[in-house]
């Protein structure tokens, strides 16, 4: 892999670097062969393997130990030595720590002692299985590396001379375990023609490592790496090198658990990418960076492993791109925040298995998703690693290795149920007994973690609010997989329908003919299981016609599904601006918002606790095929406060120019902080513009901000969506912007209730349907009705909704609303 290209380090004495000595692999072998003393590579030590004693066995009759006369100018010691194979040798080492390890061969040709060790042919076994086969090489120094799990106590590497040659050598030898996490079993995408599925059984496969690149940065040496890689520029790989500009960043990444760590790649790697190059292109112009690497002949199958970090985005959810192998999608409207647990510059990897083709390269593209924003379009890449699946595995052992992995993924299974039971006894515990103290932000917990624990169902079945879950309550929504399978045509690719930070999202079609929405963990969604569980515990005890609801969901060996009624027409945003849809009437954005915020004000109200969603947003709420809306998902959400308490401590989640500046300032959550954001959207509704944009002036980037100021010197139709220019009436703008600037009120507590949203709303709808249009200061209660209790409108459904809660299908909303209830018709399920 690497040409001999000598570093002049052998004189650099070893020197302390931290990050760079933070992992200790326990078994840690490097041997230099044919050598009685010991050489050095990179400032690391090889032990010859004929000094005494040895910790490696050799059984090697007829090798000869040879060495090179007049090595090159800064020759690694190393490379001066070889031990040459004339029949069938091995090395054995002793595994103390069985599991994946990496292996790696140095091979540096020269001649000495007769032997011109560039006509050397010859195979390599491990354990019995052929990593090399019929290896020759030309006029260079070679690296070959090998990722595979070992799980007996022994290794044997066994040099096998091939044909008329009649030899083998090698010069070093490096065999040493990896860190647990570096190959796992699930989260990794299989692309092919079919479409995407999951690969499950990446540790057992031998994998050789082809291509390790630091994109958009320079070449890292073992130096740089905890790992002792090497890793090569990008840039003889583009296709196009205009389509692509260098990015690179001084901070160090953010590694966040769930994501990627300095043993999956090094510093380095993150802190350089690829970007789009917009330098010759229009502002908006949609391209894919491509690469192609070439590999060897058709028909293999290779993990592509990708490195991501956000260095490019001024802020988070701005970035939306898509990844295509050899051409097949492979993952559609990566949002890099959402993966990273929200924070900028926070290092992913995603791992691929792919066929080659016939062409002999693995070409990876990255180019802008639709979801853009129109003033942000990009995409990245940081790393790529190659690495070829050697076929080495018999059937036999295949089926062996498949029976281990049950049982071990079952005692793991049990053990993260055992622990989540566990967890969840103690959060409920805790909860219960409403400590007046406040609760610091991990002491809490997601509500999903109570899920599997009795303490959940007893916690159900003594509220008040819920949606019956009864003893057959969301475990009657469980669906088996196949089922979903079947719904889906098998994930057909064809039929996704975007992505998010759990998975990609697959239209589906249940055997009832129902239309569904199928939302599939994959790789990326390590991270996913709090969010998937507090989906399924939130959603399944709520049914209500402006909330999303779930269908079902499956749990099935290493699978998280969530199934979804299916929402015709996607989501608001799209509706508002950047994707060509026709433009929404007033009185369509006014049942939109109204819808919403009802979803919502159930949320908050319909429980004895109460629920905050955390991520109110444009993107959140979906409209239907009769342009109903409804809040979707849940992922982020969680319980409110205990009674005795006024909030609840958290870390901030949330999206970017839409969080609360309180929740943000104190940490602490309130459903205060849903009534911000919901504000951004009653503005991004209002003017059709994303809530964030930074590529306007300073003053204009944030929609909230803005907007707001606009508002208060009373001429918010500046600001407005053109296509609503003529179109609002005065008084139902001037009611809607004022509600909406008291939702951004700094202080929670200065914010109204959803419920006084949603009877605001409706007065606005009201006052662009009445015939008879009433002067903007006929009616100028409105400022003080915003925060007025609705005490002024009998009937109005916050002020029974929040006192009585509700019965679960928001079907109070119909009973206690006169005044409006033209809007409330089909309210209830
Ligand atoms: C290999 O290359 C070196 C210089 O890089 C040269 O001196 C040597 O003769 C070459 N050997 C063969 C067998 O081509
Ligand atoms: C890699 O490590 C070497 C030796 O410590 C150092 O001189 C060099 O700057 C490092 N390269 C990068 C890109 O950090
Ligand atoms: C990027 O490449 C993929 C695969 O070749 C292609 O389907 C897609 O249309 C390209 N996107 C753009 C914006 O050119």
């Amino acid at each position: 892999m690497e040409t001999k290209t000598h570093h002049f380090l052998s004189l650099i004495v070893f020197v302390y670097i931290p990050f760079s000595v933070s992992f200790t692999p326990l078994d840690n072998y490097l041997i230099s062969c044919g050598s009685h003393a010991n050489a050095s590579l990179s400032n690391r030590l090889f032990v010859g393997d004929s000094t005494k004693p040895n910790s490696v066995f050799l059984s090697a009759d007829r090798s000869i130990l040879v060495t090179d006369q007049n090595p090159p100018v800064n020759s690694p010691t190393l490379y001066n030595t070889a031990r040459v194979f004339r029949s069938p040798s091995s090395y054995r080492f002793n595994i103390k720590k069985k599991g994946t390890h990496l292996v790696r061969f140095h091979f540096s040709p020269f001649v000495a002692q007769g032997f011109d060790l560039t006509s050397a042919k010859f195979s390599v076994l491990v354990n019995g299985y052929s990593l090399l086969r019929d290896f020759q090489l030309n006029n260079t120094t070679v690296l070959k590396e090998f990722t595979l799990k070992i799980d007996k106590d022994e290794l044997e590497l066994m040099f096998t001379p091939v044909g008329n040659s009649g030899f083998g050598f090698v010069n070093g030898i490096e065999v040493f375990s990896a860190p647990a996490d570096l190959i796992i079993d699930y989260g990794a995408r299989l692309i092919s023609l079919d479409g995407i599925g999951e690969y499950r059984n990446l540790s057992s496969q031998v994998l050789e490592t082809i291509h390790r690149i630091n994109v958009g940065g320079s070449k890292l040496t073992p130096f740089n790496d905890t790992l002792w890689r090497t890793w090569i520029p990008d840039e003889d790989y583009i296709v196009f090198k205009s389509a692509a500009k260098r990015a690179s960043t001084t901070h160090t990444p953010n590694y966040q658990k769930g994501g990627a760590s300095r043993e999956i790649a090094p510093d380095n790697v993150y802190m350089t990418a690829q970007q789009m190059n917009r330098d010759n292109s229009t502002f908006n112009a949609m391209f894919n960076i491509t690469w192609n690497f070439p590999v060897g002949p058709g028909g293999v199958g290779y993990l592509v492993r990708l490195h991501f970090c956000d260095i490019v985005s001024p802020a988070l959810n701005l970035l939306y791109f898509d990844i295509y192998i050899n051409q097949y999608s492979a993952y559609r409207d990566l949002d890099l925040s959402s993966l990273t647990t929200h924070m900028l510059g926070s290092p992913i990897y995603l791992d691929f298995v792919v066929d080659s083709d016939d062409s002999g390269v693995i070409q990876i593209s990255v180019g802008p998703s639709v979801l853009s924003s129109t003033f942000r379009v990009n995409a990245i890449l940081n790393g790529a690693e190659i690495m070829k699946m050697v076929n080495v595995t018999s059937m036999e052992n295949v089926s062996k290795k498949k029976k281990k992995w049950v049982v071990v993924g079952s005692v793991i299974g049990g053990f993260l149920f055992l622990s989540l039971a566990i967890l969840a006894l103690l959060l409920a515990l805790r909860c219960r007994k409403k400590k007046p103290k406040q609760r610091s932000a991990e002491s809490v917990g997601w509500t999903p973690l109570r899920m599997h624990g009795g303490s959940s169902l007893s916690r159900m079945s003594d509220g008040t609010a819920y949606a019956s879950p009864g003893q057959n309550g969301y475990f009657g929504l469980k669906i088996a997989c196949a089922d979903v399978q079947l719904a889906t045509n098998n994930f057909d690719r064809n039929l996704i329908i975007g992505s998010g930070g759990f998975g990609m999202v697959y239209k589906g079609v249940l055997r009832d003919n129902r239309k569904v929405a199928v939302k599939r963990a994959l790789p990326g969604s390590r991270q996913g299981l709090p969010e998937f569980q507090s989906e399924i515990t939130v959603l399944s005890k709520i049914r209500h016609r402006h909330l999303v609801s779930l269908v079902g969901y499956c749990d099935e060996n290493s699978e998280m599904i969530l199934v979804y009624e299916y929402m015709e027409k996607g989501p608001l945003k799209k509706h508002l601006y950047g994707s060509g849809f026709p433009p929404l009437s007033w009185k369509q954005r006014l049942e939109i918002c109204i819808g919403s915020a009802r979803g919502l004000h159930y949320l908050h109200t319909g429980f004895a606790q109460g629920i905050i969603h955390r991520d109110i947003k444009s993107t959140n709420i979906l409209l239907d095929e009769d342009y109903v809306a409804k809040v979707a998902d849940f992922g982020l959400s969680r319980s409110g406060p205990c009674l005795n308490e006024t909030h609840v401590s958290t870390g901030v989640k949330g999206s970017f120019g839409y969080l609360d500046p309180e929740y943000f300032r104190r940490q602490q959550l309130t459903d205060k902080s849903d009534v911000y954001s919901f504000g951004v959207v009653l503005f991004e509704v209002l003017c059709a513009r994303p809530a964030v944009d930074p590529l306007l002036a300073r003053e204009q980037v944030n929609l909230g901000e803005l907007a707001l100021e606009w508002q208060k010197k009373g001429m918010l139709e500046h600001v407005i969506d053109p296509h609503l220019v003529g179109q609002i009436k005065p008084s139902s703008l001037k009611k809607f912007g004022e509600t909406a600037e008291k939702c951004l009120a700094d202080y929670g507590v200065d914010r109204p209730t959803m419920g006084d949203v949603l009877w605001n709303l409706e007065h606005a709808l009201q006052l662009q349907e009445s015939g008879c249009q009433r002067e903007p200061n006929a009616d100028s209660n409105v400022n003080a009705s915003v925060n007025a209790r609705p005490t002024i409108v009998p009937g109005v459904p916050s002020s029974n909704v929040r006192t009585e809660g509700d019965d679960g299908n928001g079907s109070s909303d119909i009973s206690t609303s006169q005044v409006f209830s033209q809007l409330m018709t089909n309210e209830g399920r």
